[in-house]
């Protein structure tokens, strides 16, 4: 079913509320590809039923070229879709109607990498996410390890405002020569789509030589000379941080950062595509 409107969603989720029906929501911003679609499999998996919502949300854009150029395949998105309750297509009246002036907003850690990088980016995302939360009335929602700050963003602002929402992350997707999967992937260049996987070699170079006792700021160091080497440019951020609170880490403590506790991650360009990726350290 797809539904446009915002009463439309209301009144079905209050059906399947009545029914005692578990909700999952998978947000998306459409351009689907497999990732997304895991994200729906682990939907299906834990609940009842399950809302894909599809909006380009034009408050998390801090750069016009990018919205206007934003993949938008919306009769794809929804020819893959054929196993979902719902999708959501909400417009941007709709969600923005005139008048509209509350914000939620995550200080500190929505300022760092890609907050600095992009202004205004986050408190877009979690107005846009705590909208579709409220409007879907959903018990789980899931989002991929891929946007790793949007991650703990979420999660942070969950446990903040005591939603009454359940987040669950779903890993990185990655093609067989270690790429992330990722909308913009479709904008590579066949030269561009070679060089890319460097982008996770490189940071599973760095995560070795952190591991072995590389002092962290020598260990980026060389990866942003590995980084720029293999052709890219610029290079907004490669970092190595507390992987919840995503506070910079200069110095490795054994108790402090043991399992899984510190996160590389990188937003650099490849012919004026911008990319991101994590790993665990
Ligand atoms: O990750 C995305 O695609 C977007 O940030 C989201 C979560 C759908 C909110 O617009």
């Amino acid at each position: 079913m797809i539904i446009r409107d915002i009463a439309t969603l209301k009144r079905t989720v209050r059906q399947w509320n009545q029914a005692g029906e578990t909700i999952g929501l998978v947000p998306t911003m459409g351009a689907l590809h497999e990732g997304h679609l895991s994200l729906v499999t682990q939907a299906r998996a834990r609940t009842q039923r399950v809302i894909v919502s599809i909006f380009v949300n034009p408050t998390q854009f801090n750069n016009p070229t990018d919205l206007a150029t934003y993949p938008r395949t919306e009769a794809e998105d929804i020819a893959l879709l054929p196993d979902v309750d719902a999708i959501f297509i909400p417009t941007a009246e709709a969600m923005y109607p005139e008048g509209f002036s509350s914000t939620v907003k995550v200080s500190a850690m929505a300022e760092t990498l890609e907050g600095a990088y992009r202004p205004g980016h986050f408190d877009g995302m979690a107005t846009v996410v705590t909208k579709l939360f409220s409007l879907s009335e959903a018990d789980y929602a899931f989002f991929g390890e891929k946007d790793w700050q949007q991650l703990q963003i979420v999660r942070r602002f969950v446990q903040d405002l005591n939603l009454p929402i359940e987040i669950v992350a779903c890993p990185t997707l990655r093609e067989a020569d270690g790429l992330a999967l990722s909308s913009r992937n479709r904008r590579l260049s066949p030269e561009a789509r070679k060089n890319a996987p460097a982008l996770h070699a490189i940071l599973q170079e760095i995560a070795t030589t952190i591991r072995q006792g590389q002092p962290i700021a020598e260990a980026l160091d060389n990866g942003m000379k590995s980084l720029i080497a293999a052709g890219f440019g610029p290079i907004d951020y490669l970092a190595c941080c507390e992987a919840e609170s995503l506070t910079s880490v200069t110095t490795v403590f054994a108790t402090k950062h043991d399992n899984g506790a510190l996160r590389l991650l990188v937003a650099a360009a490849l012919e004026s595509v911008r990319l991101i990726d994590n790993i665990v350290i």
